[in-house]
């Protein structure tokens, strides 16, 4: 068999997280959920682009990701798939995908690589999902573990507040970090934790954090990439830095063409296309025929 080589040479996988690391290296990951998004992002030079259950607040409007269904990432991953040749792909495991069962779960990660196009998956949670996340990487599946603010446990957590503010709450994520990396995990998101326990973690650990109001000292940094460029709604997190306005050059255009319409400027002759001058005149003598008759 002739092993075949990637089609960029640039390709960003699994390893390359780990040698950024050691050289101290700043990488960048952001979400995309559809094809045009992830062409951009990708041309940009993103390193690593995640299909966020965010999908859930961002496309479908839920409010939460608790409904996120797994049909949902998979139909949004295969887009990205198509638009993406360098950065690494990651799926997230929407809620419901990985909570009933290990083979279940296995079944479903494997439809996202499979199916999918994933390069590796992202799961929520601690200690609760160290076997879990065991288990996925003997079956050959890369992990991103997630913790801090899970947003999978809105309903537990009572909201979207940040995590490990005690001694005994930091130590608590810290100790659940380096159970993740030891249960095989290759990267951990920390969101909305305090920017000093984010260091320990990043310190203490051999893998990558991937962080999201975790602050500067994470070796990764991600954001949605809707509340980055202003194509969200709602109030955003102070941790958001936005750097576009999309909503407002979106809301121009479509103001504008909307004008033009009731106003009779669109379309122009340019924007329309005219019967060609032989058809136009046996059109003409038809209809004198007809009106001779
Ligand atoms: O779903 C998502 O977009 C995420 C990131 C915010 C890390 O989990």
């Amino acid at each position: 068999m002739a092993y075949l080589q990637p089609d960029k040479p640039e390709k960003v996988y699994v390893p390359a997280l780990r040698a950024a690391k050691e050289k101290g290296e700043r990488l960048v990951c952001l979400t995309a959920y559809d094809y045009p998004t992830a062409r951009i992002v990708d041309e940009a030079g993103i390193d690593i682009i995640l299909v966020g259950d965010s999908i859930g607040n961002v496309i479908h409007g839920y409010g939460n990701t608790i409904p996120v269904t797994l049909d949902e990432i998979l139909s949004a991953l295969k887009a990205v798939k198509r638009g993406s040749s360098r950065a690494l792909l990651v799926a997230d495991m929407p809620y419901g995908s990985f909570h009933t069962g290990a083979n279940k779960t296995v079944r479903n990660a494997l439809k996202l690589m499979k199916g999918g196009g994933a390069e590796a998956v992202k799961l929520e949670g601690g200690r609760n999902r160290v076997e879990l996340v065991k288990r996925l990487v003997e079956e050959e599946i890369p992990v991103m573990g997630h913790i801090g603010l899970t947003p999978q446990s809105v309903h537990k957590l009572g909201g979207y507040s940040v995590q490990g503010k005690t001694s005994d709450a930091a130590q608590r994520l810290i100790e659940d970090a380096k159970l993740l990396e030891e249960a095989g995990a290759f990267a951990i998101v920390l969101e909305l934790v305090p920017r000093e326990i984010a260091e320990i973690v990043t310190k203490e650990l051999k893998i990558s954090t991937v962080g999201i109001g975790a602050g500067l000292g994470c070796d990764i940094q991600v954001l949605v990439l809707h509340d980055l460029v202003g194509l969200s709604f709602g109030r955003l997190p102070r941790f958001v830095r936005q750097y576009a306005n999309i909503r407002e050059v979106m809301t121009d255009a479509v103001t504008k063409w909307m004008d033009d319409v009731k106003n009779g400027n669109y379309p122009s002759e340019k924007e329309s296309y005219g019967l060609p001058d032989k058809a136009k005149a046996t059109m003409k003598q038809k209809s004198k025929a007809n009106k001779a008759e």
